[in-house]
Order: structure tokens, then sequence, then C-alpha cells
């Protein structure tokens, strides 16, 4: 900031746009080019690719053994200076790349130099950014499947506790908790398997694609596919260094997984209310309120639900970005770091706090219960009975039963409530066997079409899920 050529282009920038602007053109380019500030994230990366790099330049002869040894022992040093905060950054060179390239050559001279043959940094930081977005992929898909755990084993422990079922939010048909909490595991076992496509299909490696066009350099892509853990190397150089599909899938399938995550807070935040009082959070997951003392707060579902926000902003401003780049790099491709990071941070958090909160909640069964049986739950069985037992048309059986619901409603009762003489002025043919269809254990236990809410299927389902999981 303070050199002399900044302080011209101070002096020439106020007088052109006045005291507004505190830095010349030639700073203000060096902070909208910049990326240490937040690329240095890449740094384990970058090391990596080198190293490989470095390696193969030494198998084909372009380095000699002295300079590759040379070389990975100052990258080494370099990681440990990074990893104890002692490297000195610097803005001036712009990126990770140049910073990590220049402190090499600092400390090991010629041979630093030599680094760089056959690679550029178009090619360098596709590999690096593939690097850190697997990582990441390896993370979340551990901990989506730690939050499936935590689903499983209170679904499993919850298989035959009856909740109400909802649709439009108005009581539909009883279900039971384990089966509602398995719902989720499904929704988390496809988010899995999107990051589980999208890998497979990133894992190719762009080093040796140079800045656009291959290099003259007689190169092993392979061998430096494979000491980077890529399935091969990248077909198209022009493709490779422009690619940045990889990062979008990521945030594609963390976008629709957070949505997912954010559902589930959703219905945890509904359970907590006081008119629900489904499920209780522990303090571990609540706050107070500073002015109301009787207040618990579920801000970690709250937050969850809010990360989707940022999560699908990442997605929509990548795409962005990329959208109309023509062939092949260009900086704009810089852009493309900061909302993978942020959304890769914010879906590791919300993952964390919904298994975190899984754990926590203490649901309460009595309530659910009492619930699930209100608002006329079960008058689809009573529909059901009338079609099965009497076998009337379904379009009959729907129509007496909604007249049934009306009579209950105007008496203030439920309809198991209701005296036989009552149901039978609607339908002469019902007899008192209606009545064991009636209650929320039955309606559910009767759910037993595949991959519906009885708790036989919902144990077996849990189980089958922990057996998956462990
Ligand atoms: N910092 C750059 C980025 O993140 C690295 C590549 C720069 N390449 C270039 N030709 N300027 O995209």
């Amino acid at each position: 900031m303070n050199d002399t050529s900044d302080e011209t282009n101070q002096s020439k920038a106020n007088q052109q746009w006045g005291g507004r602007f505190a830095a010349g053109p030639a700073a203000i380019m060096r902070d909208i080019n910049a990326s240490i500030g937040f690329d240095q994230k890449l740094w384990r990366q970058d090391i990596r690719g080198s190293l490989a790099h470095a390696a193969m330049l030494g198998k084909i002869g372009i380095l000699v053994p002295e300079d590759v040894t040379a070389i990975a022992a100052g990258l080494e040093e370099i990681a440990g200076e990074i990893e104890g905060g002692n490297f000195p950054f610097s803005v001036e060179l712009e990126d990770i790349h140049m910073n990590i390239e220049a402190r090499l050559t600092d400390r090991i001279g010629e041979a630093g130099k030599r680094l760089h043959t056959a690679r550029s940094r178009n090619d360098q930081v596709a590999t690096d950014f593939r690097l850190w977005v697997r990582d990441a992929i390896d993370g979340l898909t551990a901990q989506l499947s730690d939050a499936m755990r935590a689903l499983a084993e209170r679904a499993a422990a919850h298989a035959a506790d009856p909740m109400p079922g909802f649709t439009h939010l108005q009581t539909a048909q009883p279900v039971t908790f384990g089966h509602h909490l398995l719902a989720y595991v499904e929704m988390l076992d496809r988010d899995r398997g999107r990051l589980t496509d999208s890998r497979r299909r990133m894992n190719v490696a762009p080093l040796g694609s140079a800045a656009l066009a291959g290099t003259s350099f007689p190169i092993d892509r392979d061998m430096t596919a494979a000491a980077l853990g890529f399935d091969r190397p990248s077909s198209n150089s022009l493709d490779a260094v422009s690619d940045r599909d990889f990062a979008l899938e990521f945030l594609s399938a963390a976008a629709i997984s957070a949505m997912h995550l954010s559902r589930f807070a959703e219905e945890i935040v509904i359970w907590c209310s006081a008119p629900y009082r489904f499920v209780r959070l522990s303090d571990a997951f609540t706050t107070g309120s500073s002015i109301m003392p009787q207040k618990r707060n579920p801000d970690a579902a709250e937050l969850v639900r809010a990360k989707t926000g940022r999560i699908t902003g990442a997605l929509v401003g990548l795409l962005t970005v990329m959208k109309g780049l023509p062939l092949a790099y260009a900086k704009d491709m810089q852009e493309d770091k900061e909302p993978v990071f942020d959304a890769a941070e914010a879906w590791a958090l919300s993952l964390a706090a919904t298994a975190g909160m899984v754990r926590d909640l203490t649901p309460d069964t009595t309530r659910m219960r009492e619930f699930a049986g209100s608002g006329f739950a079960t008058a689809t069985d009573l529909a059901d009975w009338l079609v099965r037992v009497l076998k009337l048309p379904f379009r009959s059986a729907h129509h007496i039963t909604g007249t049934l619901v009306g009579v209950a409603e105007k008496k203030g009762v439920d309809l198991a409530d209701l005296t036989l003489e009552e149901m039978r002025a609607v339908e002469p043919g019902i007899t008192a066997e209606v009545f064991s269809v009636l209650t929320v254990e039955a309606s559910v236990a009767s759910r037993v079409s595949h991959g519906g809410t009885a708790p036989a299927n919902v144990a077996r389902e849990a189980a089958r899920w922990l057996e998956a999981l462990a």
C-alpha cells in the first residue's frame, strides 16, 4: 500500500475521483486480482500437486534427481510453515500457487524455478481445486452417513410410536415417528448418491493440460494422475482448464441436501413450538431469550433452515460466473472458490447440527399419540372398511365417511365415539366390527403395503439401514 507507485496513483486517483478513492488504480488492480485471501485454503492440494509434478519431471529427465529431492524437501518445509502459521503470505504474489513457488525458490534457489516447467497456473488451479472438492466430498459423505445413522437409530426406537401424519400441514392419517424419521434417511441417502456420482465423474486429472493447449515436453500424465489418486488424465486440454462442472455438481448436491435439511429443521421448529410440543431439545441445542425467561428457542434448527439460502446462492452464483465464458481459462473463474468453500462449510455445519439435534431431542410420544387420533385421522380407515367389508365402491364409502365425520364434528366427538346407531343411521350395513379399525394403533398396523408405515415395516427398514450404515 505504501510504496511510491501507489502514492503516485493515489494522488492521480484523488484528482480524478476525489477523496473517496484512497487507493489508486494499481492498488485496486492488486486487490481485485489477488486470490490469496481465500485460495490459501488450497495449500495442501497445491503442495501435493507440485510434489507429483516434480516427481514426474524427474522421471522423464527434465529435472535432475538432486532438484527433485530439493523441491520435495522445500515443499515439506513450506507445508510445516503454513501449518504452523509462519508462512509469509503476500498479496503481491496474487495466489497460493505463486506464493508457494516463490517461497520455494527463496529457500532452494534455482531448482525452485524449474518446477513450473510444462505446467501453468491454469492446470494447476484446476487440479488443486478438484483435489479440494474431492476431499470435501469424502468428508461430507461421511457426515451424511452419520446423520442417517442418527435418524435410523431413533427410528428403530420409535418404530411403533404413532404421530399425526400431515398433508398440507393438516391432519391426514396416523404414521409412526420412526417412519417419519426414515423419510429423511431416504433423502440423505440420495444426497450421498449425488456426491458419489459426481465424485466418479470429477476424478479426472487436468494436470499436464498446461495453459490451454497441452505442452511440448514429453510429460507422463498417467503418472501424475495416478499419484494424485485420479482415475485418468483428462482428454482435452481446453476443456480441462476451463471445466468447473465438478464444482457446480458439488454445489447442486449441496443445495438439494440443504433443502432437505431445511425441511427437517422446519419440522423441528414446529415440533418444539408450544402448541405442538412433540419434541423437546436440550439446553445444548437451544438458546434463551434476553427478555422472555420462559423461552427455549430452537436456534440451531432455524440456522440449518437458513443456511439453505447461502448454499443455494453459491450454486446460482457460480452458474452465473460460468455462463457465457468462452474457452479456455478466464480470470472470472477465480470466483469459483469462495462459493464452494462457503457452501461446503455451511453444509458440514448443518449436517453436524442436524445429527446433533436428532441425538439430542426427546420426543413426547404420549402427546404425539394423542394428536395422532385427533382431527378424524382414521377417516380413511373407516372408508377402507366400508369397501373391504360392505363391498361398497370407494367413492360411495368416501361419501358415507364424510357424512359421518360431519355428524361427529357436530357432536364434538371423534369418529370412534359415535354410537353404532348413529353410524347405522347413515349406513345401515355398518356393524360393531367397524370400531376395530378406528384406533390409531389399528390404523398404522394396517399400513403393511411396501413402504407403508406399519410398525413391523418401520422396524425392518430401520434395521436394514442400521446394518447398511454400520
Ligand atoms: N488465482 C487463479 C485462479 O484462482 C489461478 C490461475 C491464474 N491463471 C492465470 N492465467 N492468471 O483462478
